[in-house]
């Protein structure tokens, strides 16, 4: 068993379900304490079963906190290392869509999209930095998006954000580089998730022959990406967005 007063202690947002619930499980099975964070407590509840569950010496609790309200953002963040005296991962995963061409898009779809996905995670990683730079130790992973590194017709107001996430994430690694704190984005291309269930499937159909693996990818290839980023081996990779996507961004 870990020594819990050694265990390191993550935050993951965005943790009731999709690529979100994958990343908890898959830090958790790395034996750290993962606090699973969204709105809906029960499904928050039964991610945190799951993780009970594993053979694994994770373990899990649950808060939830509206990611679209700055000061509960920063109350949950510091709360969290108050409580376990420690904070050594902050995942910032939740995000939503408000899609719609750029004439139609209003001010409301615009500033909705940028508080949940990009404000928050100013809020969140800006909180986090302290309890981290007392554990001399650190690891910030920000889930941006192809249509962050790309542009996508009908996503101005998820792309702004995805794209700002990613130069964020680039000055906190600068920023925090002297502490032990790495700062890393992850951009997903299509993945099985509910937010990709919506999509037609001519949509999902015509995206799928410009992914060179020519087919969507799971929540659990998100993970995987997300749990070497958090890991003590990745202690010399900063700054990056490492694109999980079935090749769809290759240069
Ligand atoms: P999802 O819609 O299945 O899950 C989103 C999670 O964020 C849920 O747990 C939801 O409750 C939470 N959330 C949303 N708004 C919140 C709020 N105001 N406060 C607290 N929690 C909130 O989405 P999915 O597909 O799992 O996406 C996860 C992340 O990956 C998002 O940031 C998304 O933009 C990104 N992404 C997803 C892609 C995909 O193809 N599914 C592609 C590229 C990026």
């Amino acid at each position: 068993m870990t020594d819990k007063t050694e265990q390191r202690v993550a935050i993951v947002t965005g943790a009731s379900r999709g690529i979100g619930a994958s990343i908890a499980k898959a830090i958790a099975a790395q034996g750290r304490h993962v606090v699973l964070v969204a709105r809906n407590e029960e499904k928050l509840n039964a991610v945190k079963a799951e993780i009970d569950a594993c053979p694994c010496d994770g373990t899990a609790s649950v808060q939830t906190c509206d990611m679209a309200d700055g000061d509960a953002v920063a109350a949950l963040v510091e709360g969290v290392a108050k409580e376990h005296g420690r904070l050594d991962i902050m995942v910032n995963n939740a995000g939503i869509t408000a899609d719609t061409l750029i004439l139609r898009m209003s001010n409301e779809q615009w500033d909705e999209v940028m508080n949940v996905n990009l404000r928050s995670v100013f809020i969140a990683c800006r909180t986090a930095a302290k309890p981290m730079m007392r554990g001399k130790w650190g690891r910030m992973i920000n889930i941006s998006s192809v249509s962050g590194l790309m542009g996508n017709a009908g996503q101005a107001n998820y792309a702004a954000a995805k794209a700002g996430l990613i130069a964020f994430t680039k000055t906190l690694a600068k920023e925090l580089a002297g502490k032990a704190i790495t700062a890393n984005c992850v951009a997903p291309g299509f993945i099985e998730t509910d937010m990709t269930d919506v999509l037609p499937d001519t949509i999902k159909d015509g995206a799928k022959q410009f992914i060179p693996l020519k087919r969507f990818g799971a929540a659990d290839e998100i993970a995987a990406a997300v749990a070497f980023l958090a890991s003590e081996e990745a202690s010399y990779v900063t700054g990056q967005t490492l694109a999980v996507d079935g090749g769809m961004t290759m240069r």
